[in-house]
């Protein structure tokens, strides 16, 4: 199972990708907007401080943990490979979040991209080419994203895929603590045509 678009290619994990995927984990500019998740689980009181990059061990788990998404729900967060340019680049796709909030249950689209391929529009390609799968060949009635409101560009991918935000949606992450600068996140939907 892959997707192909014009320049690019989603596909399945290989191991050859988890290095690229370390390296861009533990980029500060690409990380600015995390705050750990995966140490916030584990101790969220000593990680309040935690900045957002992952170590090589934790980006490796990720990767393992996204791995298994796909064998549990036939989709979820494409490896993304530019054919003739890089064979991996980040990743883009759809996944189940794990939290708590007024929105759940629901499927999420997500990106995370190296900082050479920003800027290509890549991430709203490849976001496109999982939507679309998301509705045609699993069925969802709804998928969403959500964000904070300073990852501006992260909220141009959402609303160039056609996505709304209704303020009443806004929410604080549970797994931010509170009074983090970053635990109030916006919430975009978009429906099945
Ligand atoms: C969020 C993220 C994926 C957005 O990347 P991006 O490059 O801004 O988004 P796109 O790939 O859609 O590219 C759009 C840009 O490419 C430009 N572009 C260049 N060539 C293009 C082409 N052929 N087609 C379309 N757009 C093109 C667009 O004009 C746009 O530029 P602008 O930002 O100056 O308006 C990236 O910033 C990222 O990985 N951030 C870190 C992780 C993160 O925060 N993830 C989201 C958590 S909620």
């Amino acid at each position: 199972m892959e997707l192909r678009t014009d320049r690019l290619l989603l596909r399945r994990w290989r191991p050859t990708d988890r290095e690229a995927f370390a390296r861009l984990n533990a980029d500060p500019v690409v990380m600015q907007h995390f705050v750990g998740f995966a140490r916030l689980n584990a101790d969220p009181v000593v990680m309040q401080h935690f900045v957002g990059t992952l170590s090589q061990e934790d980006s490796d788990a990720f990767a393992d943990r996204i791995e298994k998404h796909f064998e549990e729900h036939a989709f979820g967060l494409w490896a993304v490979e530019v054919p003739g340019v890089a064979p991996f680049v980040g990743f883009v796709g759809l996944s189940v979040p794990t939290f708590e909030a007024h929105f759940m249950p629901a499927v999420e689209v997500g990106w995370r991209l190296d900082r050479p391929y920003w800027g290509r529009g890549y991430a709203t390609e490849a976001a496109r080419a999982s939507v679309a799968d998301g509705f045609e060949r699993v069925g969802l009635r709804e998928i969403v994203s959500f964000t904070t409101p300073i990852n501006v560009a992260s909220i141009a991918v959402m609303e160039r895929l056609g996505m709304t935000r209704d303020p009443n949606d806004d929410f604080d992450h549970p797994r931010v603590p509170k009074g983090h600068p970053i635990r109030r996140h916006v919430l975009y939907r978009i429906a099945a045509p």
